[in-house]
């Protein structure tokens, strides 16, 4: 399987990267390409396979195509996209700040569309291909405390709802995941945090829901619940809430 990693630089990236199947094929895209090179090195020496670095910063739409193109000559063809990449301000900073808040929400939602569109064509035409998008279960009700970063993630949440809906018996599959809160550098220092899982863990769980062509996962599981319950607080009790 030939596969791109998008924001390979994440922690979570960095898993799904190192438990692709031996045989896969890895180009792993992100804005420090020093960094990429490192990871890429890393994969490649403990996997024994054939991994790619290579530059994309997802706010710079010029390059997409160049990028897809360069992608496409190395590899021949793409199966499978995961798209990691993302950005989180605290709901202060995003409220304060136009530029952070703008940043947050083109590269969480605005650049993941543009890029899965030109993406599509290709697999649309090839009538084959899996495209997996990291969303997060704070898409699933707004909270006072991250509802920016959040609504972010909703608006991804419906565009790959619809998109499932358009692949319909195109052979092309996508896959959103949602998941709790994950020990990452995204993460690192925040207040609060509970059942906190390892990057391993999700990419695990991702991995099982690509090959199993599942719609929707929640990882760890147990977030399907947890959301369940708080999408079901009336709205009397939840605006009393800390959440
Ligand atoms: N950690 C959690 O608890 C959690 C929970 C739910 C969902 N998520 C989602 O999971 C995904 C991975 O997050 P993470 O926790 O692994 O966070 P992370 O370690 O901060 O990773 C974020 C990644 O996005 C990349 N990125 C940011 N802006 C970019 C740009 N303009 N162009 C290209 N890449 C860019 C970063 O690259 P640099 O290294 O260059 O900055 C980094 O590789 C994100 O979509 C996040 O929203 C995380």
């Amino acid at each position: 399987m030939n596969v791109l990693i998008i924001g390979a630089s994440s922690a979570m990236a960095r898993s799904i990267a190192h438990q692709a199947d031996k045989g896969d094929k890895l180009i792993l895209l992100g804005r420090d390409i020093d960094d990429i090179n490192d990871i890429a090195s890393d994969v490649s020496l403990q996997r024994g396979a054939e991994v790619h670095p290579l530059k994309l910063d997802m706010s710079d739409r010029d390059s997409y195509q160049k990028v897809l193109t360069s992608c496409l000559e190395t590899l021949g063809s793409i199966d499978s996209v995961f798209f990691c990449h993302g950005v989180m301000h605290s709901q202060e900073d995003a409220a304060d700040d136009e530029a952070a808040a703008a940043l947050m929400l083109d590269i969480n939602y605005t650049a993941t569309v543009l890029f899965s569109n030109l993406i599509l064509k290709s697999m649309l035409a090839r009538g084959e291909g899996n495209l997996c998008y990291l969303s997060s279960v704070a898409g699933d009700r707004g909270r006072q405390s991250n509802f920016i970063y959040g609504s972010s993630k909703a608006a991804l949440n419906t565009y790959v709802e619809g998109l499932q809906h358009r692949l319909r018996n195109t052979g092309v599959h996508a896959l959103l995941v949602k998941p709790g809160f994950v020990d990452t550098g995204m993460t690192w220092g925040l207040p609060g945090l509970f059942l906190v899982a390892s990057p391993d863990k999700v990419a695990s769980d991702i991995w099982k829901a690509v090959r199993r062509k599942k719609y929707i996962i929640y990882t760890p599981w147990f977030w399907r619940i947890i959301m369940l319950i708080i999408k079901m607080v009336p709205r009397f009790i939840f605006h009393r809430s800390k959440l």
